[in-house]
């Protein structure tokens, strides 16, 4: 099959002939009609983050297609989602008939595409390791980006309130339109006053955070009493100079890492089962949106990646699987 390339001497990304899927991946084989990207992608093509044990080395965390071979209850022609450790941007994965998830008629297969990654990442951080309620106060760091836009939605329909922080005005603009209450333009200032000005000295009860340690002590200054600080990045650095353990007493603050890559198959899969039935009705009466922010055949992987690195997305970028036949 053919998949995307990476050249381990130049760091290119090119479309070349490789083995098909392994069969231990799963049971059910399906063509994959588009992928998405992920800023691990574009960790792993710099070496930085290696995939896990037995996952494909071929990049992608999740595709869109139609199930070629079945195993349970997918039959060869459903059109399945899945989260993936590796290898979407392929011809073909093989997936536990576990981890798939049927696209609501209604989603094409590069909106599809858009949601297994983001969506799963938000779910499990907001409600299963966070536990927010009804009622209940979310930040969000890079509310613009694929997991922040899919976070924002999903604590809408919770019934949960959020604050986003984004880089710019359409960025806070789009923000606002899924439903955050508040959009804090980060780079005007500090966010803490501004947070707490919104939660009337309050501070939230949850922070969903991907920018590590230049936010360390303003994330703690915005949680409320009982208040998680989630880290599932550190785009801004990883290393903090000092923390005061007293704050996470006084307050009785909880911080939590996290990661959905490294997770055991079961764990993935019961999420999965969760998820699904949480979102896909929610999807199919358009509820939900897979926010894609632009599709690129996946002969353009190279500046769909430069796109991501330069921050310039609002949601997903996805990439569209040809098989030739089509140009
Ligand atoms: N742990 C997990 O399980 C897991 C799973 C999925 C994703 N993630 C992480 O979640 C984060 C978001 O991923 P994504 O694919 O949704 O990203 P994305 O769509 O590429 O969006 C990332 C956005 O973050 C903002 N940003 C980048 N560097 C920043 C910095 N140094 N300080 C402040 N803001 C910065 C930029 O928006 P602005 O213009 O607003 O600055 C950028 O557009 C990444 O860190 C990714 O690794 C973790």
């Amino acid at each position: 099959m053919r998949a995307v390339l990476l050249d381990e001497k130049t760091k290119m990304l090119r479309i070349g002939e490789t083995e098909e899927p392994d069969r231990s991946a799963g049971d059910v084989l399906v063509r994959v009609k588009a992928t998405a990207l992920n800023r691990a992608d574009l960790l792993q093509r710099r070496g930085l983050y290696p995939p896990p044990p037995g996952a494909s080395p071929i990049l992608g965390l999740e595709m869109a297609g139609v199930v070629e071979e079945g195993s349970g209850p997918w039959k060869p022609g459903d059109r399945v989602m899945a989260l993936l450790p590796g290898g979407g941007y392929a011809e073909r994965v093989r997936i536990p008939a576990g981890m798939a998830m049927r696209i609501p008629d209604a989603l094409s297969f590069e909106e599809a595409a858009a949601i297994p990654e983001v969506f799963l990442t938000a779910y499990l951080n907001l409600f299963r390791l966070g536990g927010l309620k009804s009622g209940q106060t979310a930040l969000i760091h890079a509310g613009a980006s694929g997991v922040g836009t899919a976070a924002i939605q999903l604590a809408r329909e919770a019934g949960v309130r959020t604050i986003v922080t984004a880089g710019s005005q359409a960025k806070r603009d789009a923000c606002l339109a899924l439903g955050a209450g508040e959009a804090i333009d980060y780079k005007a200032g500090p966010f803490a006053p501004r947070v707490r000005e919104a939660t009337g000295g309050r501070g939230v009860d949850l922070i969903l955070d991907f920018v590590g340690a230049p936010y360390w002590e303003q994330n703690l200054a915005s949680l409320a009493i009982d208040g998680k600080l989630i880290i599932v990045g550190t785009m801004g650095g990883a290393k903090v100079p000092e923390l005061d353990l007293g704050h996470l007493l006084a307050r009785r603050l909880q911080i939590i890492g996290t990661a959905l890559r490294t997770q055991p198959k079961e764990r993935k899969e019961e999420l999965t089962a969760d998820f699904a039935a949480f979102a896909l009705p929610r999807f199919a009466s358009g509820k939900l949106k897979p926010i894609v922010d632009s599709v690129w055949d996946w002969n353009e992987v190279e500046a769909a990646h430069a796109r991501m690195e330069s921050n310039a997305n609002i949601g997903k970028i996805v990439l569209r699987i040809t098989d030739g036949s089509e140009e």
